[in-house]
């Protein structure tokens, strides 16, 4: 089964074809980061024309690239939230307008699910159930059990600020170019991870529950009543390097304690922040430690792409879990569990 997935909830025009829920056969993103660093951030509506701008092309690349025709299609999925609603009617409104036109059947897939599943494409075929996964993105931070592919329990999540909004933040609190995330960890590279003592918001409590603002918070405080008006390089990158630490800290510690409360069979890593190398590395040195089996995907599934869409999408077919044409809507808020 041939599946054209399609993602365009915030600021990748992405589409690959996926076949069986298993093999890659192209995956074409289109970043708009070059527009959004003028900005700082993203802005939905220039976020929407610029999906609008490539979409169709994004499209047919990953068609040719997979060297298949809409006739080799089976299903067209799409991401239909959560995001930002602007950016996910360009995909939602695609899709309708191919499924209609090559008559086949739509999958309204929730983004949070594809960064849930990802790990499948680099999964072997038997996944061994119960799965704990971890999943880190710009918008989210949620701890699930899943029981097996279908039943899916929140452990925790956030309550207020996601990790990869956490790096945003400093990355701007700290002169950073956008997007954050990857600015800070790459200058963090240089620095110290003890040179200043921030805190790790919930890591003791007895709940799986995070809160990353009072973190984003400590390092303005250190900002402001430690750096002179234009702080040095080593300072930048100590103080990187100490806020990488701290979250990680907390989302590895609070990881493997769900670990040992729930005992599951596999551990896998989600979301754009999943990206981050020191968080690859570290969860990997607990999980061995733990001799618990540990799947991260690989880079590129782990920020935005439509890889991942295709994979949770393959799983809804499995079920008939289809869309009509007319009820296909952008849910900013669409829920996972
Ligand atoms: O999953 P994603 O691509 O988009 C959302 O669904 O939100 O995640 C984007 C988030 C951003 O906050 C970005 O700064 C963060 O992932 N991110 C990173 C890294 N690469 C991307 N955060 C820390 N370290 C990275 N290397
Ligand atoms: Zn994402």
């Amino acid at each position: 089964m041939n599946i054209l997935a399609i993602e365009t909830s915030c600021d990748e025009t992405a589409a690959a074809i996926v076949k069986n829920g298993r093999e890659v056969l192209s995956s074409v993103v289109a970043s708009q980061i070059e527009i959004h660093a003028k900005t700082g951030g993203v802005v939905p509506e220039v976020a929407a024309r610029s999906h609008v701008d490539v979409v169709l092309a994004v499209i047919d690349e990953a068609l040719q690239k997979a060297n298949v025709t809409s006739k080799k299609i089976d299903a067209v999925a799409v991401t239909a939230g959560p995001g930002l609603v602007p950016a996910l009617l360009v995909g939602v409104d695609t899709a309708r307008a191919l499924a209609l036109a090559w008559k086949k059947p739509l999958i309204a897939v929730n983004h949070m699910a594809g960064h849930l599943h990802s790990f499948r494409a680099a999964a072997s075929k038997t996944v061994r159930y119960p799965v704990l996964a971890l999943l880190v993105s710009g918008g989210h931070t949620e701890l699930l059990l899943l029981k097996d592919e279908a039943h899916i329990t929140l452990l925790g999540q956030t309550r207020d600020d996601a990790a990869g909004e956490a790096f945003d933040k400093v990355g701007k609190i700290l002169g950073l170019p956008y997007p954050g995330g990857p600015a800070v960890s790459r200058v963090a590279l240089e620095g110290d991870i003890t040179a200043y003592a921030l805190p790790r918001p919930m890591l003791s409590e007895d709940s799986y529950d995070f809160s990353f603002s009072g973190l984003k918070t400590a390092v303005l405080d250190v900002v402001r009543e430690e750096f002179s008006r234009k702080p040095s390089a080593k300072q930048i990158a100590d103080l990187a390097a100490s806020f990488q630490q701290a979250v990680i800290d907390v989302l590895v510690g609070k990881t493997m304690r769900a670990a040992k409360q729930y005992k599951p069979k596999l551990l896998v890593l989600g979301g754009g922040v999943a990206a981050n190398t020191l968080l690859r590395e570290s969860l990997a040195t607990a999980a061995a430690q733990a001799k618990l089996q540990l799947i991260v995907p690989p880079m590129n599934v782990c920020t935005d792409n439509a890889i991942m869409i295709g994979l949770a999408a393959y799983l809804q077919a499995k079920y008939k879990d289809f869309v009509s044409l007319e009820y296909l809507q952008p849910n900013p808020n669409l829920a996972l569990h």
